[in-house]
């Protein structure tokens, strides 16, 4: 069923694992869909794979979200082309990822980098800011539109840093879920009922979704101990949240603004 049909939509992060997915999902709900992230090479190999399969109806735009230069050019040659903006994902996120070894970008607080820091928080707050900023305007002005920010289960509950322990380290090295994490994520729902209520005379609706863990084939050990947390019992298959994208970006959530739709397997209510 088209409920999005011809619905200009802007995915962020759209060239990364859940980004393609809900570009995927508004493309075959009718959406006409822009393609933004940095990523330049997956960005393109995403657009002609989507290109293809979807008569053409989306569009690769390569953008550093930090820079604020960068998103009005971006917004000018996503007018040109398509006329309007009815959608905005904020997705894009420097994302830390669970694998074998030791991660780098899994930092102890004490010795987190400023640097590190600063370029988690531009991606997923200033770059968050914005894109609300320029392409929520634009919402505004047609008096009509939508935004999802994309949160995370650990929006609403700490990181339980034991299911990210790897054995033979000792407490000092052991890698933790960094506290950029916890940060940017709580940051958006405080961004997501600040718009809210900002824009809802304009009728631009402002919510939040917040996946669980994703499988990706992560180590063993850590899905054994992530999913003893999950009172489902299981991580998220990618495809679980299309059709939560879908509700919140169409009529069947119009009386929904403000809300963070958690959808993690139960993992927050234990
Ligand atoms: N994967 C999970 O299990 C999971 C769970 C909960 C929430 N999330 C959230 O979902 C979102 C997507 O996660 P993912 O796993 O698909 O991550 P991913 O790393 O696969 O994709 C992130 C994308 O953002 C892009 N990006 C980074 N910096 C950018 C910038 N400055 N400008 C434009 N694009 C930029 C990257 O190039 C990448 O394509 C993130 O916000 C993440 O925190 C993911």
């Amino acid at each position: 069923m088209a409920v999005l049909k011809n619905k200009v939509c802007l995915v962020t992060g759209a060239a990364g694992l859940l980004g393609s997915g809900f570009a995927e999902a508004l493309l075959e709900a009718g959406a006409r869909v822009g393609l933004l992230d940095i990523n330049d090479k997956a960005l393109k190999s995403q657009e002609k794979r989507l290109k293809k399969k979807y008569q053409g109806r989306c569009l690769a735009v390569q953008v550093d979200i930090t820079n604020e230069e960068n998103i009005r050019k971006a917004h000018q040659m996503i007018l040109r082309h398509f006329g309007r903006i009815d959608v905005l994902i904020n997705n894009a996120a420097n994302d830390p990822k669970v694998k074998k070894g030791v991660n780098s970008h899994f930092s102890r607080f004490e010795h987190f980098p400023l640097e590190q820091w600063e370029a988690d928080c531009a991606v997923g707050l200033r770059g968050s800011f914005l894109c609300c900023k320029i392409f929520g305007a634009q919402m505004a002005q047609q008096r009509s539109g939508v935004i999802v920010n994309i949160a995370s289960d650990l929006s609403v509950i700490a990181p339980d840093q034991r299911i990210y322990a790897q054995a033979g380290l000792k407490e000092s090295d052991q890698p933790v879920k960094p506290v950029t994490y916890s940060v940017i994520k709580t940051g958006l729902l405080g961004l997501t009922r600040y718009l809210a209520t900002y824009w809802a005379h304009r009728n631009v609706r402002v919510n939040a979704l917040s996946p669980g863990g994703i499988y990706t084939g992560q180590p063993q050990a850590f899905v054994k101990r992530l999913t003893d947390l999950v009172p489902m019992g299981r991580m998220a298959e990618i495809s679980e949240y299309r059709k939560a994208m879908i509700f919140l970006c169409s009529d069947a959530s119009k009386y929904m603004t403000g809300q963070n739709l958690i959808m993690d397997g139960g993992r927050s209510v234990w």
